[in-house]
């Protein structure tokens, strides 16, 4: 963060002082990070006391002090010293549901709308002071497509870009002001579970870049249907001044229509010829990973990405466009765009044990799209000039309301047309129920040796069932959404063969 009195922040937040009289609140500098988590505190920090589900952060308030922290951004006085908020009731109702857990009596919302003023003037002052904010938005591809933009900006100046996936109202502002007076270029990921979301993200910190990478039906569940998605996702081209740019996906046509709704000068991407930034025919190597040649305008450059996946070309085009607009060459954005791994994990890493299985751990997130992506992707490995036997151990896509049931079984169909050997169905709900008889009743399917779709209860019996059957050379995807937890498998596969 910038450096601030303690005075400075109460002043910014609206906070009294606790436990520190106005002349050292006056004379003591935060001149560290602002951290939720009291062990990640260090000298110079701000502590952000914050309600959860098993633990309050105003009882580790002392400790974060003890590690070194200048004060406690709380909603009562803890006996250090703090900035206290007046607990507030959340004005949008159930807004902050998933990103606080517990919060019966409005101190949670009270910091964070304090975490919020502060990261906003935070912000304000940076970008006088020549900062760019990169903001990327979209139901699918969000941390993926902010780490190839840290991977293409980096070469061009100093980025603060969020660790994973921190993208809502305690992410977003607490990526903000990890930014310093020597960041050039800051890059957030912005998420929506109610429409106003993004909206209110942007006006902590408006991105004089906003990215919008595709509408899909991530979260249909809590959004109702595709046009407040689309309506939600808008929110951004809408907060980019005139003098910003919009970077849209010009394949998706709910994105492309955003174009009408942006002050912004409009950058388009697109896989097909006569966008601003496009790609020409894709081919993808052994282990999917795409190449193929880029158009800017007149000039052209050759690409081969170091992430796995067809899907990956509409991010890379995206974070490629970004860079181009900070001002970096294309042979800049070739560079970076060929040694930018994946970044963030359990999204699409691929690794290949000494025993030759190869293990596509996707296991982080899942909704109907990147569920496609993931298996086209494993089809693609599966299916090259070797030959191997293909498993997709999929669990759960969460948040998909009246959807679920049809969605599930779509996949399940799916698995069977790309002629997947084995499909593992994780769970014994009912939208996994759907998943495993809609491969069954797809029709007869797989070797003589394979048993096509099976059902198991958990991730330990699916577990349980890979160690024993898969076979030197096959290839696993590990699939769905974060909370079945195949997180935890996909390392174990991957460390097993390693040992092996
Ligand atoms: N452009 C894309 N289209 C479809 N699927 C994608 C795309 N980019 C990434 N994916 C897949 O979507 C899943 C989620 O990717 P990622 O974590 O990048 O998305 P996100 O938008 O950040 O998700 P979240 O809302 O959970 O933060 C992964 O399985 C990834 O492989
Ligand atoms: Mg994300």
């Amino acid at each position: 963060m910038i450096d601030l009195t303690v005075a400075q922040i109460a002043e910014i937040v609206g906070g009294q002082l606790a436990d520190i009289s106005p002349q050292d609140a006056a004379r003591r500098h935060v001149t560290g990070t602002v951290e939720f988590d009291s062990r990640a505190v260090g000298a110079g920090g701000l502590f952000l006391a914050l309600p959860g589900a098993r633990a309050d952060g105003h009882d580790h308030a002392a400790s974060a002090v003890a590690a070194g922290a200048v004060a406690v951004l709380a909603a009562r006085p803890v006996g250090v010293p703090a900035i206290v908020v007046a607990p507030q009731q959340n004005s949008a109702g159930d807004a902050l549901s998933g990103v606080l857990e517990h919060d019966a009596d409005g101190s949670g919302a009270a910091v964070l709308a304090a975490l919020a003023k502060l990261a906003r003037a935070v912000a304000t002052e940076l970008v006088a002071g020549g900062l760019a904010i990169v903001g990327i938005t979209g139901s699918s591809g969000k941390t993926s497509t902010k780490d190839l933009v840290a991977a293409v900006l980096k070469p061009l100046g100093q980025v603060v870009a969020p660790p994973g996936s921190f993208n809502n109202e305690l992410g977003h502002p607490w990526t903000v002001l990890r930014a310093t007076r020597d960041t050039d270029y800051l890059v957030l990921e912005m998420s929506a579970r109610h429409p106003g979301n993004i909206a209110a993200l942007a006006q902590i910190a408006t991105p004089s870049i906003g990215v919008v990478l595709n509408v899909g039906t991530a979260h249909l569940g809590e959004f109702g249907s595709r046009e407040v998605i689309a309506q939600t996702k808008s929110e951004l081209p809408q907060a980019v001044p005139s003098s910003g740019v919009v970077i849209l996906n010009a394949d998706d046509p709910a994105v492309a229509a955003m174009a009408q709704v942006t002050a912004a000068r409009v950058v388009r991407v697109s896989r097909g010829e006569g966008a601003d930034v496009w790609a020409g025919p894709v081919s993808l190597d052994e282990l999917a990973r795409p190449q193929f040649t880029m158009h800017a305008g007149s000039a052209t450059v050759d690409i081969r990405l170091g992430v796995y996946g067809d899907h990956q070309v509409g991010n890379a085009l995206t974070a490629a466009a970004v860079a181009l607009e900070c001002g970096a060459s294309l042979q800049q954005v070739a560079d970076a765009l060929a040694a930018a791994g994946p970044t963030s994990r359990h999204r699409m890493q691929v690794t290949t044990r000494p025993d030759g299985v190869t293990i596509i751990d996707d296991a982080y997130n899942a909704n109907p799209d990147s569920m496609r992506a993931g298996l086209q992707a494993l089809a693609w490995i599966a299916h090259g000039e070797a030959q191997r036997r293909s498993w997709a151990v999929l669990g759960e896509m969460g948040e998909l309301g009246d959807d679920a049931i049809t969605e599930h079984d779509r996949i399940g169909r799916l698995a069977v047309r790309l002629d997947v050997s084995r499909l593992v169905v994780v769970g014994t709900g009912r939208s996994m129920s759907a998943m495993h008889h809609a491969a069954v009743l797809e029709g007869a399917w797989g070797a003589a040796d394979d048993r096509g779709a099976v059902s198991v209860p958990d991730a330990d019996a699916a577990l349980a069932l890979l160690r024993a059957e898969v076979q030197p050379g096959d290839v696993v995807l590990v699939k769905a959404s974060n909370a079945v937890g195949l997180g935890a498998l996909a390392d174990a596969l991957v460390s097993e063969g390693a040992s092996a």
